[in-house]
């Protein structure tokens, strides 16, 4: 669609100018210290401006005009000269008033900002997009834009855009002056600002207000590619003036990039532990947000038909947060005709055996086992850190087994022989006896980590951990039924399902009875059963826990397995509801969360104190008559 003619054009009264931009601290420290510069006539000696700071929104600006205080016309940035008439669109948005709050409105105002669609509006959208058979919008940026150019204006007001006000241009009133003057003002008039915007003293400050938020974006609701930093008295935006259409007065300090464009050459298949099979993108490396990335996911068939991305296309890639990058949707502007529809499997690629897709569910899988692939896949699985943590045994080594035929399945890994290992090309004596002890040693490891070894589905390391505070041993799991898994806490109906069925199936009996009999440990130990004994065995139970960063000893896995099985609760993110920040080297953002909050930050060494003391007795006899466990353990 070419909406150029669409909506008529506007020629702003005085332009929208754009921003230069700082990557790092260095960078926003050197404009500080032109802009000192620039004011050296009218700044004491040593003396810095005050900095007005605000979030820098994904979104499209915009100029509201106000007559009297009615809007009368609103207009797109366009090229910051002439811009697109969007009035009648603009006043279905809520939070823009039609009519401006109080007793004495200017005469005339433009407010500027800009119009934003948050990231649950934009999820709710595309799912809505995708159940009627459209193709979902790439991301909150382009849904405010696409919502926003809509010829029908009862589609944008069903759209729920949003709007900031982050500045003022033509008015009759008298200037305010300062930006933070300003934007309190617009607020007092019924406007749309940012909770987040700080005025702050020193450029130490200003970079750490743009280094939390770069760290803390995921935690808003709305997109934001960086801060902008602006001097905050008008007076010396005055002198400073601007360079061509940039402020001297204002810079964006600009988070790395999470989207990048580039080309998608083939769809791989990945088969999972468990059989799942998950398309892979296979692309062009590019550089997203300092990482390249030549792989991305594209979870599942229907994601890759519903979004129509074609082998070949030019395809918008997302890495957010930790998470794995993946292919949001291709570029329909550059396509060429030679793009390859891709077609959902029916076999697997590398066993060839039919797949199915259960009903419900958005994954194709195997029915059964013996695929080479998930077979090398449960191995690597089996052997790492979380579960078996076999020493001597990585990927490599995992694949190397399986495709030599030495290992068919899990047992056949503590019947490996030396003889055997020593043939293989690459296996000095070294190397295998290293394997061999490795194997050895977690014959003894406790129940829970070979009950998460078994990759079992949706049971995890924390599950496993729950399960076996229950179960003496993989015998007594074995023949426990769904009623009696689900009346273990935390345990709920598909994965009580899941245990069951893998118990009942006689290939996996087989499996528990040869790793028995080839002496891996199948029973409890003592140390296990502690969370079986309920939440009143630690100073920990009832208490919310927040992780960041790398403890010295544990990996985040098991501090969360050890402080559920005392009976605390680990959640993601730090709120006013989390007991303690448990921190370790490059704590980041969470950290900052927590000092603000007034969060206990606890060391690993901490943590371990408060696991193993026991809240005294007389607390634990009152918290059970008044059943106020929580707050009394507080003490
Ligand atoms: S000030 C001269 N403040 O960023 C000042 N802009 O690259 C120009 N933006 O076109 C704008 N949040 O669309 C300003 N708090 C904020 C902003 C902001 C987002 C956008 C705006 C502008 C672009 C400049």
């Amino acid at each position: 669609s070419d909406p150029l003619d669409r909506f008529e054009k506007v020629d702003h009264p005085v332009p929208l100018l754009s921003l230069g931009n700082a990557f790092d601290g260095d960078e926003l420290r050197a404009w500080v210290e032109r802009a000192v510069k620039g004011l050296e006539a009218v700044l004491d000696d040593g003396a810095q401006p005050a900095l007005a700071l605000e979030l820098k929104i994904d979104g499209l600006a915009v100029a509201l005009t106000y007559q009297q205080g009615v809007l009368v016309r609103a207009a797109t940035r366009g090229n910051g000269v002439t811009g697109e008439d969007v009035t009648t669109n603009v006043r279905t948005i809520r939070g823009i008033p039609l009519r401006l709050r109080g007793d004495v409105v200017p005469q005339s105002l433009e407010v500027r900002g800009e119009i934003y669609m948050r990231r649950s509006t934009f999820e709710a959208l595309n799912e809505r997009l995708v159940a009627e058979g459209s193709r979902p919008l790439a991301n909150p940026r382009n849904g405010a834009v696409g919502s926003l150019r809509q010829l029908d204006s009862s589609i944008t007001a069903s759209r729920g855009l949003d709007f900031w006000a982050y500045g003022i241009g033509p008015t009759s009133a008298e200037a305010p002056e300062t930006q933070t003057v300003t934007l309190n003002w617009l607020a007092a008039l019924g406007l749309p600002v940012s909770e987040e915007r700080r005025q702050l003293e020193s450029v130490d400050a200003a970079v750490a207000y743009c280094e939390g938020w770069a760290a803390r974006r995921d935690t808003l609701d709305f997109e934001i590619d960086g801060a902008v930093v602006k001097v905050d008295r008008l007076d010396y935006q005055q002198v400073l003036g601007q360079v061509s259409t940039a402020p001297r007065w204002a810079i964006a300090f600009k988070f790395p990039a999470r989207e990048a464009t580039t080309r998608l050459l083939d769809i791989e298949h990945n088969v999972g532990r468990t059989g799942v099979i998950k398309p892979l993108a296979v692309l062009e490396p590019v550089g997203v947000g300092g990482v390249t990335v030549s792989k991305a996911t594209l979870h599942n068939a229907d994601y890759i038909l519903d979004r129509d991305i074609r082998i070949g296309d030019r395809v918008v890639i997302k890495r957010a947060g930790d998470v794995i990058p993946a292919v949001v949707g291709p570029v329909l502007d550059v396509r060429t005709g030679a793009e390859r529809v891709y077609e959902p499997l029916t076999v697997c690629p590398v066993c060839g055996r039919a797949l199915v897709r259960p009903e419900g569910e958005a994954d194709l899988r195997h029915r059964d086992g013996g695929c080479p692939a998930q077979l090398r896949r449960s191995v690597e699985h089996f052997a790492s850190r979380g579960a078996m943590d076999i020493e001597g045994m990585g990927k490599k080594i995992a694949a190397l087994l399986v495709d030599e035929g030495l290992v068919e399945d899990l047992p056949d890994l503590y019947a490996l022989d030396r003889d055997e290992l020593l043939a293989l090309d690459g296996f000095k004596e070294r190397k295998v006896d290293n394997l061999l002890g490795g194997l050895a040693v977690s014959k003894a490891r406790p129940l829970g980590r070979l009950l998460f070894g078994l990759g079992i589905r949706h049971v995890g390391e924390t599950v496993a951990t729950q399960i076996i505070a229950h179960f003496a041993s993989l015998n007594e799991l074995a023949s426990a039924d769904a009623e009696a898994l689900e009346a273990i806490d935390g345990i709920g109906p598909i994965v009580a399902e899941s245990v069951v069925a893998w118990f009942a199936d006689d290939v996996n009996q087989q499996t528990v009875e040869r790793l028995r009999q080839l002496g891996v440990n199948t029973t409890r130990l003592d140390s296990e059963a502690i969370a079986a004994s309920g939440p009143a065995t630690s100073a920990a139970a009832g208490k919310t826990f927040v992780l960041t960063g790398t403890l010295p000893t544990m990996s985040r896995p098991q501090a969360k397995a050890k402080i559920e099985a005392a009976g605390g609760k680990v959640t993601g993110s730090v709120s006013k509801k989390t007991d303690y920040l448990v921190a370790g080297e490059a704590a980041g953002s969470k950290l900052v969360r927590a000092e603000e909050l007034g969060v206990p930050v606890l060391t690993e060494d901490v943590l371990e104190a408060l696991l193993s003391q026991a809240p005294d007795t007389a607390a634990t006899e009152m918290a059970e008559e008044t059943g106020e466990q929580g707050d009394l353990f507080a003490a």
